[in-house]
């Protein structure tokens, strides 16, 4: 039986920070045991006659339906909310919006733009908040690249992941904080003009220094991914920035996750493998990559036997299935 641990009962995931470096581990062992559940074909009642508000200011594939799902296969309901047909943040303030919602529902997954609006959820709402992506953070998504790493890898203390692109979007920020908490050395390719936050790379620093690991920020591509057991990559343009398309292009170019960049990690074969939150451009097929060629990885990559970027979309859904789970279930184990 998995023992579940009822100390994180009532917890909300705002950013990396809202979890100890012990329960991060434990998050993802939860999420690996959950997952072996649904493959053994069990949809059961963790979950049961639970309510979950999922609140969309922005677009979403993966966040979306992972969250929808985890809690209808063990037996909760889902009910999505966007800003336009609801008065959330427009004609109702988000506290007094969070105080309405924290009593009909049992907790509330939030994607949008300010990390303020997710905070100001889990303070007045009095439920679980998760945050599904805000402009600063995408913690949901670094628990689904930890598990994929844990899959790959077995154990993923030591291990090197080099994230090559924009260095202070959300997906970077806590892929930094999260590998230091993870005991993954962590590596930010980018251009100086697309560093991370001093204060961030600080606080990250820190936290590895407690952790055996590190953390860099590199400008050059080959140098910077020397080493590397995980190729990590983004879009160039996240959601809301759109005004910034040409600038970035311009920058990133030379960022772009290719074959060469590959063999420069020097662990081609075995001890590589290569993932992205996706949605990616790999491809001149989707519209926008046609019109912009911002590709940031080559369809060669993206569709390598080392790119496992489908496993860790799946992995999005057993991740915030755990976070349910130890937030909601009072149920000792399964
Ligand atoms: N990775 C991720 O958050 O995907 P969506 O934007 O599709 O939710
Ligand atoms: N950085 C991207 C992540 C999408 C999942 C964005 O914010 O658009």
């Amino acid at each position: 039986m998995f023992e579940l641990d009822h100390a994180l009962l009532g917890r909300s995931l705002l950013n990396i920070r809202s979890l100890s470096d012990a329960e991060l581990a434990y998050m993802v062992e939860l999420a690996i045991a959950l997952k072996a559940r649904r493959k053994a074909g069990i949809r059961g009642d963790l979950l049961r006659r639970m309510n979950i508000a999922l609140i969309f200011e922005k677009s979403s594939t993966r966040t979306r339906n992972s969250a929808a799902v985890a809690v209808r296969d063990e037996g909760g309901n889902a009910e999505f909310l966007t800003g336009h047909d609801t008065h959330f943040g427009v004609k109702e303030s988000v506290a007094d919006s969070a105080r309405v919602l924290g009593r009909l529902f049992d907790g509330i997954l939030f994607r949008g733009f300010k990390q303020g609006t997710v905070e100001t959820l889990a303070a007045r709402s009095g439920v679980p908040v998760w945050n599904g992506l805000t402009d600063e953070s995408h913690p949901t998504q670094f628990l689904a690249d930890m598990m994929t790493m844990r899959e790959a890898f077995g154990d993923v203390r030591g291990k090197t992941m080099a994230y090559v692109g924009d260095g202070r979007n959300n997906v970077a920020n806590s892929l930094m904080m999260g590998c230091a908490k993870a005991g993954i050395n962590f590596v930010n390719v980018t251009p100086r003009e697309l560093f991370p936050s001093e204060a961030l790379v600080g606080e990250a620093r820190a936290i590895a220094a407690r952790n055996g690991c590190s953390v860099r920020v590199e400008t050059d591509p080959k140098a910077g991914v020397k080493g590397a057991n995980v190729l990590y990559t983004d879009v160039w343009v996240s959601m809301g920035e759109e005004d910034k398309k040409a600038e970035r292009l311009a920058l990133l170019r030379p960022y772009q996750v290719n074959a060469a960049l590959c063999e420069a990690t020097g662990n081609l074969g075995g001890a590589l493998i290569f993932l992205h939150c996706l949605p990616a451009f790999h491809d001149a097929n989707t519209e926008v990559s046609r019109e912009t060629g911002a590709l940031e990885v080559t369809d060669e990559v993206f569709e390598a036997p080392f790119s496992r970027v489908f496993d860790e979309a799946e992995n999005r859904m057993h991740t915030i299935k755990a976070l349910y789970v130890s937030a909601l279930c009072r149920e000792p184990g399964f």
